[in-house]
């Protein structure tokens, strides 16, 4: 398979972004990303955001383990100042996998050394955390929830290939959706969880309405009846009361979401070569958000810059773009060199998808002003993501640039690029997908492997990748 990242300078991939039609500039003046930033009345101490990754790494209660704690501990050092914690649910039947964080009661003190231990990791690092904000996203994997799916709606190209393992077969129309007081109680989860946040630490919490889990679905049900469906102001009716509510009753939180901006359609692999094919489907599309009901690969921004510029109205101080699914269409989400094992190669070239999401999230950070928008989709730019990043900063496309699967490889890069001026080549993320098959595999006695890096944190989870593909290997026989 031809691979695309060819770059020696920053300044070749503004060239071969050119070539594809695409304005992509970077600049050797990495200063804009060493600038504080205002979000809500804290000041963040520069332009790096940590963004959520689940680690998988959990007890089976949804308590940190040994490995999550180790994580938050590297991403503290690593001196990036904003650091949005990983996806933790708001309700056990609303896991994404076994080994989920899960906030509540009992987690709690587990939850607040873990964001402690954080916070200390850094003071000892960098000196200071004052202008350090640590958060927490607060989910329900609806859909992707792992005991059995919570859909919200029906999704003609999505539910067959939606697994429920309770049954061990696909969902269908006859599949129940949750009802209008099932959403009212899963408001009142959120409420609850969101004063547990404030409890175990976290400056802001992140209503998370991205990759298609239980709120990103909502904002796309058109066709789903009652008080949370069809209309734009119904189908954003859940994340208006939520974030209302905590605004007036937590309001020593920093509210923040992700959210997709747009959804796409799920996507397979070819036969004949393995890449990327849309699944087929009927126009107009009914579910898909931010997405031309008659093509499926045009974002359409109208709703989703209302969205924002009412999340604003309500409260929310921190917005985080992202698009896509990560089992369906994954090339959109995280745009990589080598598909995850459940994907397909790549069928556009990761600068489409890069450039998709510069375009749209520049489009949500002029709908909202001032309130600062964290950017995605860096890791594939390697040694390079930090240029172009300061060049979106510096050009005020977004406020802080997000670093997803980079920081797994390389969880010290800011420091390392303030002390040194570049990236440790040995450490830079190649977008292998080792970490996105760690998470795929989950044919051990939890149901999960905890997910890192492999080929740059060979020490804790090579051995674990070789343990992932011995048992396969026996599984095949
Ligand atoms: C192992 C792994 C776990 C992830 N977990 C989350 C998550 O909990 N919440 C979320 O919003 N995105 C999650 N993502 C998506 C990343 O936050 C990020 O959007 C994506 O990797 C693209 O950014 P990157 O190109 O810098 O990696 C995850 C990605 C990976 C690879």
């Amino acid at each position: 398979m031809a691979r695309f990242f060819k770059y020696k300078t920053p300044s070749d991939v503004t060239a071969d972004a050119a070539t594809l039609g695409y304005d992509i500039p970077a600049t050797e003046d990495l200063a804009p990303l060493f600038q504080p930033v205002a979000v809500g009345d804290r000041s963040v101490g520069n332009r790096f955001a940590i963004h959520p990754m689940e680690g998988c790494d959990g007890t089976l209660d949804g308590h940190p383990d040994e490995l999550t704690y180790r994580r938050y501990l590297r991403f503290g050092a690593g001196g990036a100042k904003l650091i949005w914690g990983e996806a933790t649910a708001i309700a056990d039947d609303g896991r994404m996998n076994s080994r989920q964080l899960l906030i509540n009661d009992d987690n709690a003190a587990g939850l607040e050394k873990m964001l402690a231990d954080c916070r200390a990791a850094h003071r000892e690092s960098v000196g200071d955390d004052a202008d350090l904000l640590l958060g927490l996203q607060l989910t329900h994997s609806g859909r992707f929830s792992f005991r059995k799916p919570k859909i919200v709606c029906h999704d003609p190209i999505l539910d067959p290939i939606t697994l429920d393992k309770s049954t061990g077969k696909f969902i269908d129309a006859s599949y129940p959706v949750l009802t209008d007081d099932d959403l009212k109680r899963i408001e009142d989860q959120y409420l609850a969880a969101a004063r547990l946040a404030a409890k175990v630490g976290c400056d802001f919490i992140d209503l998370k309405q991205c990759h298609r889990y239980l709120l990103s679905e909502l904002l796309g049900a058109k066709h789903r009846p009652g008080e949370y469906g069809g209309s734009f102001e119904n189908r954003t009716r859940l994340i208006r009361n939520i974030t209302q509510r905590i605004a007036a009753e937590v309001p020593e939180l920093i509210l923040a979401t992700r959210f997709n901006a747009y959804d796409g359609i799920p996507y397979r692999s070819r036969a004949e070569d393995k890449i990327g094919e849309p699944y087929p489907h009927e126009l107009p599309l009914q579910v898909a958000f931010g997405t031309n009901p008659e093509n499926h690969r045009e974002e359409w921004l109208d709703e989703p810059v209302q969205l924002v510029e009412n999340l604003k109205q309500w409260g929310m101080q921190l917005l985080s773009v992202s698009m896509g699914n990560p089992y369906a269409n994954p090339h959109i989400v995280r745009p990589a060199e080598f598909p995850p094992v459940d994907g397909y190669h790549s069928p556009e070239h990761p600068l489409d998808g890069i450039a998709r999401h510069f375009r749209i999230s520049r489009r949500i950070q002029q709908a909202v002003g001032e309130v600062p928008v964290v950017g995605s989709g860096y890791s594939w730019l390697q040694d390079f993501a930090p240029h172009v990043g300061a060049a979106n900063v510096a050009n005020g496309s977004i406020a802080l640039v997000g670093f997803g699967r980079a920081t797994l490889s390389h969880p010290d890069f800011v420091k390392t690029l303030q002390e040194t001026g570049s990236l440790n080549r040995k450490k830079v993320c190649r977008t292998f997908s080792y970490c996105t098959n760690l998470m795929r595999a989950k044919h051990n006695e939890l149901g999960q492997y905890a997910t890192g890096c492999p080929p740059f944190d060979k020490e804790v989870y090579g051995p674990l990748w070789d343990e992932v593909k011995q048992s396969a290997e026996s599984q095949d026989d």
